[in-house]
């Protein structure tokens, strides 16, 4: 791969994601609406824009293959902040990716986008939407029109549904955590995938008695089929061993045929 664009680089997870995001790219374009993001990657370059831009994610966006989508408000805001960054800026984002041909979104959704479900409900990832906050309702929007660029205009996306990643501070928070680490193999495999069409995954692990499970809640048909290759082998499922798991690609059964 040539060139994959980060927004929001320098974010809390969009600072743990530049380093890994070289290792598949030739080149890094980082972006973020800050000035600056201090001392560089070799073949990283910094670009500072305004999601709200679309002049400039369009510029952003020339020649990259893939963009990694993490720029936004990330959290509850007044929703006029919410307006702009999270809402006006996806729509940026989709268009200036569909606009320069770019293969993929990898977008930084969230379990609030379905957060009103209760909590003893099992959520798949067709359940509605259901959002708790603007900021969750930012996130269904930006899910559905994910949806909307891979059914009208052929450009593919994975909606990664994270928890929470951050450092666990509390036994209830590790019900919902995502470790660092993980976030990075989830991305890695959101791209490196073969095909995903339009995706939606929930990135969680939970702890067992000795060993975190990463559970990737995956869909299974074309109105959300997705398969995780190695799944079907159920020593994976018996197994539960995270590293496994995570290692396993995802595959849209379904659209294979349109891969040459
Ligand atoms: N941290 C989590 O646990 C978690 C959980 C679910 C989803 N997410 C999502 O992951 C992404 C990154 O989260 P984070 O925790 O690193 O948040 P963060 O606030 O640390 O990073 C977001 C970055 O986006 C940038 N940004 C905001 N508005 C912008 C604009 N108008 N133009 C350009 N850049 C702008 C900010 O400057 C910031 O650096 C967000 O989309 C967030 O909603 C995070």
């Amino acid at each position: 791969m040539k060139k994959i664009v980060l927004t929001g680089a320098a974010g809390r997870l969009g600072s743990y994601l530049r380093e890994p995001l070289l290792k598949l790219a030739d080149k890094l374009v980082s972006s973020d609406i800050v000035e600056e993001i201090g001392k560089l990657h070799p073949n990283e370059t910094y670009v500072s824009a305004n999601l709200s831009d679309l002049p400039a994610m369009i510029e952003l966006l020339k020649g990259a293959d893939l963009v990694v989508h993490f720029g936004a408000i990330g959290d509850e805001a007044p929703f006029d902040e919410i307006l702009q960054a999270n809402i006006v800026g996806a729509y940026n984002i989709w268009e200036a990716a569909y606009q320069n041909g770019v293969k993929r979104v990898v977008y930084a959704s969230s379990i609030h986008a379905v957060g009103m479900h209760k909590k003893t409900d099992f959520i798949g990832t067709n359940v509605p939407h259901r959002p708790d906050t603007y900021y969750g309702l930012a996130k269904c929007f930006a899910e559905d029109l994910a949806s909307l660029y891979w059914d009208k205009r052929g450009l593919e996306s994975v909606c990664m549904r994270i928890l929470s990643c951050a450092q666990v501070s509390n036994p209830r928070a590790v019900g919902s955590w995502l470790s660092y680490d993980d976030l990075i193999q989830l991305v890695e495999k959101s791209i490196t995938t073969q095909i995903t069409g339009f995706s939606i995954v929930y990135g969680f692990q939970t702890m067992t008695v000795q060993r975190l499970i990463i559970l990737w809640l995956v869909t299974l048909d074309l109105n959300q089929k997705i398969m995780l290759n190695n799944l079907r082998k159920k020593s994976i499922l018996k197994n539960q061993n995270l590293i496994h798991m995570i290692k396993v690609q995802f595959v849209r059964e379904d659209l294979l045929h349109q891969l040459n």
